[in-house]
């Protein structure tokens, strides 16, 4: 029973760490579309069909159990075509956490960083009108930070200053009250939150969904109860560098 987790790069690995943990028996693929990277600059219409017709190979090799979109991009743009195009497969999406942040904040101050992509969708604007639950959402896309978490997480330096930067317009104070909440609405970004918990103007709940996400997967996957599979990374532009290579022996998974 393979659970295949994808992303545009290696911002899905959040989400994988969590998913290894509820689903210790099942096998994993993690797929990394590095050659579409960074999905936020990209057309709707084009990056739609780019995924659909990813998944055209990637259901034939793998046959998943259940695929998760780790990739708020990519779910908010595609989720909904894959589960059409592809009716008997399981597809578990991620989208930004606006109802878990409604439901907590209170000052009802939220901001969501999300990619430049995933702020412009239609979809999260009526994930913001159904569960905003009359907060004051502030949508902030982010050009940089998806990049630096991938140069960080390779073991590079990160530059506090864009960091700070990025994160700035999170932070708004209106009369008496603050933000109090941000929801990571990419999976890049968990990676670096505690860069952004150190250069963040006043202290605020960083929502991360990763556990949900992988929890919900867990939900709609077969029972397994042993194992001896081998997990496997592929990037879709061909064989990792070494230093990738090596981030991905720490998450237990094999480039192929
Ligand atoms: N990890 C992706 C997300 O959750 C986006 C990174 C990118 O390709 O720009 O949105």
């Amino acid at each position: 029973m393979t659970i295949l987790v994808f992303d545009s790069g290696i911002g899905g690995l959040t989400v994988l760490r969590e998913a290894r943990v509820v689903m210790p028996f099942h096998r994993f693929v993690y797929v990394a579309d590095d050659a579409g990277f960074p999905y936020g600059d990209w057309a709707e219409e084009a990056l739609r069909t780019r995924i659909i017709s990813l998944f055209d190979g990637l259901l034939q090799t793998w046959q998943p159990d259940v695929v998760i979109i780790a990739c708020n991009t990519a779910s908010t743009i595609a989720i909904a075509a894959l589960r059409a195009a592809y009716p008997g497969q399981t597809f578990v999406g991620t989208v930004p956490a606006i109802k878990p942040a409604a439901e907590r904040t209170r000052s009802g101050l939220i901001s969501v960083l999300a990619t430049p992509g995933t702020v412009r969708r239609d979809y999260t604007q009526d994930l913001i009108r159904s569960y905003g639950g009359g907060c004051a959402v502030k949508l902030v896309g982010s050009a940089n930070l998806a990049a630096l978490a991938e140069t960080y997480m390779r073991g590079g330096m990160v530059d506090e200053a864009t960091v700070a930067a990025e994160i700035a317009p999170c932070f708004i104070a209106r009369d008496s009250a603050r933000t109090d909440i941000v929801v990571m609405a990419c999976t890049h970004f968990p990676f670096l939150v505690n860069r952004m918990r150190k250069l963040a103007p006043w202290p605020v709940d960083w929502i991360d969904p990763a556990e949900a996400i992988a929890r919900r997967a867990a939900g709609l996957a077969h029972e397994q109860t042993a194992t001896d599979a081998a997990h496997h990374a592929v990037f879709i532009s061909g064989p990792p560098d070494a230093l990738t290579k090596r981030l991905l022996t720490g998450f237990g998974l094999t480039a192929i």
